[in-house]
């Protein structure tokens, strides 16, 4: 791999061309991130390996181009970009099974293991192993997804570049300090349940009020989809922009009305909470370990 502190647009997309990318698990993550990279044109599948225990999994990755193998290890030996894709219990026996191949000078571990701190895959590493740790969300799947990475003790600037310059092919990607990783659990990690829930609800109002089912749930995706779109792209503050819907004495006032006494951003505050406080737990628990 070429030198990791290259800093420029394209230095990055010249160092990915010629980055190997392994993934330690292929399972829907794993696909989707490699799907990513291939389509956004940043790597070949040529150059991306994956190891499995499925071969089930194995046969569907063969299905897009890359490489691929049942041995840890081989994945390792041949990428200088890993990325850790298993179940979070499973993180430490695969980098016990692939530490005596690992050489610090030559990889660079992308963990998106949810709650398996930076500080425990380093202990699981050799000493100077360069990791950054990323909190992906589902919609990754389909390329809209919201990461938030964090880079380890030994990553360099070049590194998280690099990682962000990737992540970005599965939707957006902001750096942020570890600590705040729990409280992006609480918003994107576990959000999208939210916004499923928040889906189905308004499609539950439409049919009471008569609308057939499929058109609810259509109408209700594309308009939290459309709302999330008018956020992004005018970078107006939602208050402002639900201001602006509200028309004085209309029908959408009052039914904010409606959500404000029912407590519906203050559920929503709590919501957020109560997953931060649960990540916070979990991965206390598994530091334990
Ligand atoms: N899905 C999400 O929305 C999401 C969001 C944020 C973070 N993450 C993180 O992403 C990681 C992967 O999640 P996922 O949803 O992609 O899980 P997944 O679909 O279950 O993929 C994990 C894959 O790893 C395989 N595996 C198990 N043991 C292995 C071993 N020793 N060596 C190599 N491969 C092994 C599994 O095979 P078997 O099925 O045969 O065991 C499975 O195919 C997790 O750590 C999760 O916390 C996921």
């Amino acid at each position: 791999m070429a030198s990791n502190q290259g800093t420029g647009d394209s230095n990055i997309k010249e160092r990915l061309a010629n980055t190997m990318v392994g993934f330690l698990g292929g399972g829907r993550m794993a696909q989707a991130m490699a799907r990513g990279f291939i389509s956004s044109g940043l790597v070949r599948a040529r150059n991306i390996i994956v190891s499995d225990k499925s071969e089930e999994m194995l046969d569907q990755l063969e299905g897009i181009g890359v490489r691929t193998t049942m041995d840890n290890r081989e994945v390792v030996t041949n990428s200088d970009l890993v990325v850790v894709a298993v179940k979070p219990h499973i993180v430490k026996p695969v980098l016990q099974e692939v530490n005596q191949v690992v050489s610090p000078d030559k990889q660079l571990f992308v963990s998106i293991a949810a709650g398996v701190t930076i500080k425990s895959m380093e202990q699981d590493l050799p000493e100077g192993t360069r990791v950054v740790r990323v909190m992906p969300n589902v919609p990754a799947l389909v390329q809209a997804g919201a990461s938030v990475m964090s880079p380890g003790t030994h990553a360099a600037l070049g590194d998280a570049q690099l990682v962000q310059e990737l992540l970005k092919t599965i939707g957006i990607c902001e750096e942020s300090p570890e600590t705040l990783l729990d409280a992006v659990t609480g918003v994107s990690g576990s959000g999208p349940a939210y916004a499923f829930a928040a889906i189905e609800s308004l499609a539950d109002g439409g049919v009471k009020m008569g609308l057939p089912r499929g058109l609810a749930i259509k109408l209700a995706a594309q308009t939290l989809l459309g709302a999330a779109k008018m956020v992004l792209d005018t970078g107006k503050h939602p208050g402002e922009l639900k201001d602006e819907v509200c028309s004085p004495g209309g029908t959408t006032i009052n039914a904010m009305h409606v959500l404000e006494k029912q407590g519906f951003r203050g559920t929503l505050i709590d919501a957020v909470e109560a997953a931060t406080l649960k990540a916070k737990e979990l991965g206390a628990k598994s530091a334990q370990k």
